[in-house]
């Protein structure tokens, strides 16, 4: 419990941040379907095989995986559960916190409730924004994350992308704004200028992410776009799951509750008669 309040004043300042980040592109939706139990289970394994070496899920029991995801303990084990873990242990990372900061300057997040905090289509989308980007320690950034310590790890699926010439001009056109808004000394007639700009710019920003022409492909890798696509929206899925795991139970449940509530009211009825029988 103590962990858990922990890890939640941890993640508290995060969402803070994030709701005051303002749009990022992409911005797509992400449209999963947690009723799907094929692309939980896609989900999971993508989760185990590429992100479980740094992120841990602490909140998350193998066992309960296969329970919600109905899978048998046999396929559990075979699919998802990698090293010396237990059916019953939670899903903890492999790498060393000390040695995760000492390589990536932090101590990669729990992603137990990440969908939560971030938000199902922020997590889709930042799977999908790395690009090549030769200043930063593992040649890629992020344009949902910018400055991210995090590789591309998908890389060998997604292959490689590069912000494409017209997000580089919009880019461009922003920070000139921006440069003009930040002077003290502009006159009003800049300011106006560069505001109207910097609105124009945004619109042309958002209208490249609808149309997907931020970015160009410039190695390829093992799926194509679409594939991709699908296989990040099983992977948000699978998050979303974690982070909420009562959601998918939330409707059987209710079931019961409206029958416990049906039961209830007839023992009151009777209750009631039984009491006011010696009144009459
Ligand atoms: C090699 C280690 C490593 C692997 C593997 C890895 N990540 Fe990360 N991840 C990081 C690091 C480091 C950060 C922190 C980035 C920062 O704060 O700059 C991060 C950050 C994130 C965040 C943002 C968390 C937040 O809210 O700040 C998400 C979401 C995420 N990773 C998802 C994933 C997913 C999904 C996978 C599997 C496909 C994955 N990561 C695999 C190292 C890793």
């Amino acid at each position: 419990m103590k962990k858990l309040i922990t890890a939640i004043l941890f993640l508290l300042p995060v969402s803070v941040f994030a709701a005051g980040g303002g749009t990022t592109y992409p911005n797509e939706p992400a449209n999963i379907d947690l009723t799907d139990k094929t692309s939980l289970q896609n989900g999971a394994k993508l989760y185990v095989n590429y992100c479980l070496g740094c992120h841990s899920m602490e909140y998350v029991r193998y066992s309960r995986i296969a329970q919600d995801l109905e899978l048998t303990e046999e396929q559990t084990v075979n699919n998802l559960i990698l090293g010396d873990r237990q059916f019953g242990d939670t899903m903890d990372k492999s790498m060393n916190g000390e040695l995760a900061k000492k390589w990536f300057g932090v101590d990669p997040l729990d992603l137990s409730l990440v969908a939560r905090v971030r938000g199902e289509d922020w997590v889709y989308n930042y799977l999908r924004s790395f690009y090549v980007d030769p200043s930063r320690p593992f040649g890629v950034n992020n344009t949902v994350f910018p400055e991210v310590g995090m590789p591309h790890v998908l890389a060998d699926l997604q292959g490689l992308q590069a912000k494409s010439d017209a997000l580089l001009s919009v880019e461009e056109q922003i920070a000139e704004a921006k440069a003009v808004l930040n002077d003290s000394e502009a006159s009003d007639q800049a300011i106006a200028e560069a505001e109207e700009k910097q609105h124009k710019a945004e619109a042309e920003m958002a209208k490249l992410a609808a149309e997907g022409q931020m970015f160009v492909q410039i190695k390829e890798g093992q799926m194509t776009a679409e594939e991709y696509d699908e296989n990040i929206r099983d992977l948000t899925a699978f998050m979303a799951y974690t982070a909420n795991p009562v959601k998918l139970e939330s409707k059987r449940m209710g079931v019961w509750v409206l029958m416990f509530l049906f039961v209830l009211l007839i023992l009151a009825y009777f209750l009631k008669k039984e009491f006011w029988k010696d009144v009459h």
